[in-house]
């Protein structure tokens, strides 16, 4: 199998390429894709040196799978390039995930269901993932009405700009890239994502509709 990781150099993307090598996952080939801005840089993975190629749709010529973790926008272009060519997307944003012919994932809970896929795969929200992981055998014995849940999220979570906006706070330096509307370092924000109309943030929506 030849695989492509859109947002390679991401914090999820790094994270995508430490679990390919723990399960030691057999690739004929992997090709590792982010912005300009990541273009050239070298990779180590499993003794080799790769190196971050600008995504462009010289890509779908060059992989039958694709996994991304480059945000919504990206995926959802790539998203219907990838099915154009009847190829495959395992995708970690958020854009797919409530379309009716994208099956939604949590490998431990209902992988039967990966084979329904229209070229697209995608996963949950991560406060999702954890939380039905440890609700499920719960669900199957007992059924649930109501879950109350509060999560208390790291910067990580927010993705590598925001890393080095906490850096940045760290050091006493300005920011350049300001993720958080508000300092982080030494803070805790009672908010993740933005407010949508109703009050609710998009995190806490996430939370209720993936789980339906
Ligand atoms: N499902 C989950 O459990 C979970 C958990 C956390 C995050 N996520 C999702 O995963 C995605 C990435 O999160 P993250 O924390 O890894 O973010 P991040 O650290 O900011 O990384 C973003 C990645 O996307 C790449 N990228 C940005 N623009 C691009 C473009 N135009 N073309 C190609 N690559 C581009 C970046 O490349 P450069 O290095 O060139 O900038 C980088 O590799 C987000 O959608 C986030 O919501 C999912």
């Amino acid at each position: 199998m030849r695989l492509g990781i859109i947002g390679a150099t991401g914090l999820v993307g790094r994270e995508i390429l430490a679990v390919l090598k723990k399960f030691n996952v057999s690739l004929s080939q992997l090709n590792l894709y982010a912005s300009e801005k990541s273009t050239g840089r070298k990779i180590i993975h499993d003794n080799k040196e790769l190196t971050v190629r600008l995504l462009s749709e010289d890509a779908l010529a060059e992989n039958d799978v694709f996994i991304s973790s480059a945000g919504s926008s990206i995926a959802k272009k790539w998203g219907k390039l990838i099915r154009g060519q009847a190829l495959l997307l395992i995708d970690n944003s958020s854009v797919w995930r409530m379309e009716k012919d994208v099956p939604l994932i949590v490998p431990e809970i209902n992988a039967d269901q990966i084979k329904e896929h229209n070229h697209i795969i995608a996963n949950p929200n991560c406060s999702t993932i954890q939380m039905v992981l440890a609700l499920n055998p719960l669900r199957e014995r007992y059924g649930i009405r109501r879950i109350v849940v509060s999560t208390y999220q790291a910067v990580t979570g927010s993705g590598q700009d925001a890393v080095a906006q906490l850096n940045d706070e760290l050091a006493d330096k300005d920011s350049i890239n300001r993720v958080f509307p508000h300092p982080i370092a030494f803070n805790c924000l009672p908010q993740i994502d933005s407010f949508s109309d109703d009050g609710y943030t998009r995190e806490e929506i996430k939370m209720v509709s993936e789980t339906q």
